[in-house]
């Protein structure tokens, strides 16, 4: 059974057939050629956590490719706590043809689709958030015409938006830098299995925001305390203090270098209004390409 878990899970080849498909989509849609791929399918959205851009993309994308979206509250279905992972999976996969989760410990998506029951697309996790970083290869593609031989420079923390995007640079044969306090880097599980399925050379990591920048093609950033972490927030605010995106830090990349950040954005922290409203920036054209990367990933999983 097909699931969308990780990046790490696909080839290069099959990541650029996502993203060719999700340019054809996204040429389509402009051109209100209708599709039907999805006709009579049923796909399932469990979110565990807020979304705006997820949960939203995955409804409209199942809608504009003829099928349906069910949402499902994540405290109404209560994965693991009102019944087994198995249980839920066996049960639920009666009804619908794929499963998109968006839940706090990436152990529940594993536990779903170990099930056998149903497709499984990760919306996001603690570990990974494959389909922003499809999302965010196809931006890049867009803006520069390729990955390949571009360098991403990620300015905050190492978590799942950044584990994605580096193993989605990886494969695409794209640079990526890590720049971060010291502490918040790639743990070194993420590093051990980067080395032994991505590539021995394993994206450098440096807790100088300006150094990073200087080769940069794209500045990416997000959020200093993600969803599920609360309670860190204010040493997190005192100890990315030094990693805002703001106009200092981009007058100090190449002149054409694009800003990218995933969203929701907390304005003045990891990045200024000045920054992220202003001509360097792509967030939206990013924010829109959920939708269609997402379109290619649901039509492979159910074709
Ligand atoms: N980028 C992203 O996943 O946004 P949401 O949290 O709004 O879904
Ligand atoms: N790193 C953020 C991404 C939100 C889309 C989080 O997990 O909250």
């Amino acid at each position: 059974m097909k699931h969308f878990l990780n990046l790490i899970d696909f080839s290069p080849d099959e990541l650029a057939a996502f993203l060719t498909e999700a340019c054809r989509l996204k040429e389509a849609h402009a051109r209100r050629v209708p599709a039907r791929s999805l006709t009579g399918r049923v796909v399932g959205l469990v979110f565990e956590k807020p979304s705006l851009r997820t949960r939203v993309s995955f409804e409209a994308g199942v809608a504009q490719l003829g099928g349906t979206a069910l949402y499902l509250p994540g405290n109404e279905v209560g994965l693991g706590w009102r019944e087994s992972l198995a249980d839920f999976a066996r049960t639920v996969g009666r009804y619908v043809d794929a499963l998109v989760l968006r839940v706090y410990h990436h152990a529940t998506l594993d536990g779903i689709a170990a099930a056998g029951a149903v497709p499984v697309v990760n919306g996001l996790s603690d570990w990974s958030h494959p389909c922003q970083g499809l999302a965010d290869l196809l931006t890049v593609r867009e803006l520069f015409g390729g990955v390949e031989g571009r360098t991403v420079a990620f300015v905050g923390d190492g978590n799942n938006v950044a584990r994605s995007l580096a193993v989605g640079c990886g494969r695409l044969g794209a640079r990526f830098v890590l720049a971060c306090p010291v502490g918040y880097g790639f743990d070194d599980r993420f590093k051990a299995d980067y080395r032994r399925r991505v590539s021995p050379d394993f994206p450098a990591e440096v807790n100088d925001a300006a150094a990073a920048v200087r080769d940069a093609d794209v500045i990416y950033t997000d959020v200093w305390t993600s969803m599920g972490q609360e309670a860190e927030r204010e040493e997190r605010l005192r100890r990315f203090a030094g990693f805002q995106v703001n106009a200092e830090l981009l007058a100090k990349a190449k002149s054409g270098c694009k800003v990218l950040h995933c969203l929701p954005a907390h304005r003045g922290e990891e990045i200024t209004d000045e920054v992220i409203d202003g001509p360097a920036s792509a967030v939206f054209q990013q924010a829109e390409n959920r939708l269609h990367a997402q379109k290619a990933v649901l039509e492979w999983l159910l074709e």
